[in-house]
């Protein structure tokens, strides 16, 4: 089988990539890397207590290695942690050898999804306003994804189909 780029799924915490990654992996019979899971297993730790305990510059810095490494694979699909996409040289990584896809929801969606979500610090410690900002200042940047997916409209499968099309053809 020809080597295919992989597939790299980003966007805000809340938009599905781990739940999209998994059902692209399994109809596209390809290996999943959901980041944020080998940060945990690499940390032996939960995301949750890495910011609490060692703050979010050493998270950030752990994100960075972890990310790069698991994109140098071929063939995979990868979903990246929220904030990874911001970091210049993830950013670059990606954008090289990979077919990014940002899933893009509507602000009041993501906030309903992941308010006092005490699995994500970043989350927990906002309120819906600090949210919200966070969201209009990553929109810049997700949208330098290689295919933005709205998400809005449509069900599960309707967002990996439309996926798998775009990713076929490239
Ligand atoms: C973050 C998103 C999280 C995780 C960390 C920071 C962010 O990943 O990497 O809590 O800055 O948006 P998910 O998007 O998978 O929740």
């Amino acid at each position: 089988m020809k080597s295919k780029k992989n597939l790299v799924l980003l966007g805000m915490m809340g938009s599905g990539k781990s739940t999209i990654g998994q059902l692209l992996s399994k109809k596209l019979d390809l290996e999943f890397h959901d980041i944020d899971k080998h940060i945990e297993k690499k940390e032996g730790r939960k995301i949750s207590e890495i910011f609490k305990i060692e703050g979010e510059i050493f998270f950030r810095k752990i994100e960075e290695k972890i990310t790069i490494k698991v994109l140098k694979l071929n063939n995979k699909i990868i979903s990246l942690g929220g904030g990874a996409f911001l970091n210049e040289n993830i950013r670059k990584e990606v954008l090289s050898n990979n077919i990014s896809f940002w899933l893009n929801w509507k602000s009041s969606t993501l906030i309903r999804r992941i308010k006092r979500n005490k699995k994500r610090p970043i989350a927990y410690n906002s309120n819906e306003n600090e949210i919200k900002k966070l969201i209009s200042e990553r929109l810049k940047i997700y949208s330098m994804a290689d295919f933005k997916i709205n998400c809005e409209k449509f069900n599960k499968n309707e967002i990996v189909n439309k996926i798998i099309n775009i990713y076929e053809k490239n």
